[in-house]
């Protein structure tokens, strides 16, 4: 049966004192309404209706310039009357023939597997519950079960007995349903309760009186039902999803040299033998190769890492693509557009941009290499900087292969240096500097002989 998906997200998350809405707030890099998002995109929804009220165009914002693969249809709750009064603004939108599952905007850990199990139970009899078995139950809703254990209804915290408040089975939020009955069922609710609200839950109760089968899935992850109603509890999930990832590389074969200070956002597709060191942020999409050395306190975004490269401490690595065997840092600075060849070393100190630095080429110390194309066994001294900008316009740098560059050299672009050319420490190069040659482009020193030092007067 072809599957809908139905997200509440009209909650306005009053407890995150936040300008912001709350399902846009991160959690591993990503907004927790993407997180769900994707699950229900990984269980191929046909469609997915999310439910917003507080802030929706702000919401809205988001995923037009983040796109996920499913066709999203926004609904809009103006007055948020209750989780049954927010799924039925969304219900007439699903045909009746398919199954509809309702998530959490805010439980952003929910597992597909989960999704997929769920779903099954609810086409098998038309309603399933996901619960949770928990030491501290207070102020979810209750699973009540008849003497053959069959679910019958759920009750609110606010609508308990103190003999209800014991049970310890409580409902996670997350329900699947055939949809045509579903929305019969929707049809009988009402706002007796404690809150005066249509609850969601009460279509347990309506379906059991409609004679159908309630069924019923456990899940022992305490993590994939978590909401999160404030910042620490945020937090705290963020803790367990990224020490569950960094205990899943472990295991994996890569060295992590502490579990709780590594922090992975986002895709991560890495070799054998890396070493992880303490404190290091791999943010965006990241390939790193076999053999791979990353030092203390690196960040890593949305880069491609060869394999036997050693990443010393403290560098920040952004849109870079490495050849096998690089060396950088430590306290270098890669920004979007780098690419090095095998074995290349950028040292400390160095920043580089939009450029390609050849095999065997070394910019070892304090430099800044911009739209520079360099190519192999160039070595460019200390405090060399590739004037790139005039204050108006980017032009490029060309240095060509076995260059020397010596120390403090500013090249002023567009310029050329040709093959095997020699550049002396401290010049300004304006012009082109042909092959095999060596340029001197700064005043020639003059000694004055028997020269006094001032005396104070
Ligand atoms: C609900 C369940 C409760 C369950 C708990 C799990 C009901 C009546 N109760 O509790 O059994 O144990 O979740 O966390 O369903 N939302 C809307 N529109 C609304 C109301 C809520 O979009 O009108 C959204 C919220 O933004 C939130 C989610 O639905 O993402 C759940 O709402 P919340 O108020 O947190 O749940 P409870 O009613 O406390
Ligand atoms: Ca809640």
């Amino acid at each position: 049966m072809s599957i809908d998906v139905i997200v509440l997200a009209a909650g306005k998350g009053t407890r995150m004192y936040s300008d912001q809405p709350k399902v846009l707030h991160t959690l591993a890099g990503k907004p927790m309404l993407s997180h769900v998002l994707d699950a229900a995109t990984a269980i191929t929804a046909d469609t997915i209706h999310v439910v917003t009220g507080y802030q929706s165009s702000q919401v809205r914002a988001y995923f037009a310039e983040h796109p996920v693969a499913t066709p999203l249809k926004w609904v809009e709750q103006t007055e948020q009357l209750g989780t049954g009064h927010a799924v039925l603004q969304a219900i007439p939108a699903v045909d009746d023939d398919k199954t509809v599952l309702v998530l959490y905007g805010d439980v952003p850990l929910i597992t597909p597997a989960t999704l997929q199990q769920l779903r099954q139970k609810a086409e098998e009899t038309g309603i399933a519950v996901l619960t949770l078995i928990t030491d501290n139950p207070t102020g979810l809703g209750r699973i009540i079960r008849d003497e053959v254990g069959q679910i019958s209804a759920i009750v609110e915290e606010k609508d308990a007995s103190d003999e209800q408040k014991k049970i310890t089975e409580i409902n996670t939020g997350i329900m699947a349903f055939s949809a045509s009955r579903l929305k019969q069922w929707l049809q009988s609710l009402t706002t007796a309760n404690a809150q005066g609200e249509y609850y969601l839950t009460d279509t347990v109760a309506i379906a059991c009186g409609d004679g159908c089968k309630v069924s019923s899935l456990l899940t022992h992850d305490e993590n994939e039902v978590q909401g999160v109603n404030n910042r620490l509890q945020l937090a705290d999930l963020e803790r367990s999803y990224q020490i569950r990832r960094a205990r899943e590389l472990a295991l994996q074969g890569v060295t992590v040299h502490d579990p709780a200070r590594l922090d992975i956002r986002g895709p991560l597709q890495i070799g054998r033998d890396v070493c992880l060191d303490v404190n290091i942020i791999l943010a965006g999409s990241n390939r790193i190769g076999d053999r791979v050395s990353i030092g203390p306190n690196v960040t890593l975004i949305n880069s491609d890492i060869g394999n036997d490269c050693v990443i010393l401490a403290n560098s920040h690595i952004e849109g870079a693509k490495l050849s096998p065997g690089c060396t950088i840092g430590p306290f270098a600075r890669l920004r979007p557009g780098t690419e090095l060849g095998d074995n290349a070393k950028i040292g400390n100190f160095v920043e580089t941009k939009k450029s390609t630095i050849g095999a065997g080429s070394k910019v070892n110390h304090l430099s800044y290499i911009g739209d520079a194309s360099v190519a192999e066994n160039v070595n460019i001294g200390a405090g060399t900087i590739t004037c790139n900008y005039d204050g108006v316009n980017k032009h490029k740098t060309t240095i060509r292969a076995g260059v020397f560059v010596g120390s403090n050299t500013a090249l002023v672009a567009p310029v050329t240096v040709g093959r095997e050319a020699t550049i002396a420490a401290g010049s300004v190069v304006t012009a082109d500097v042909p092959d095999n040659t060596l340029a001197v482009a700064r005043g020639r020193q003059k000694n004055i002989s028997g020269w006094k030092r001032p005396v104070k007067k």
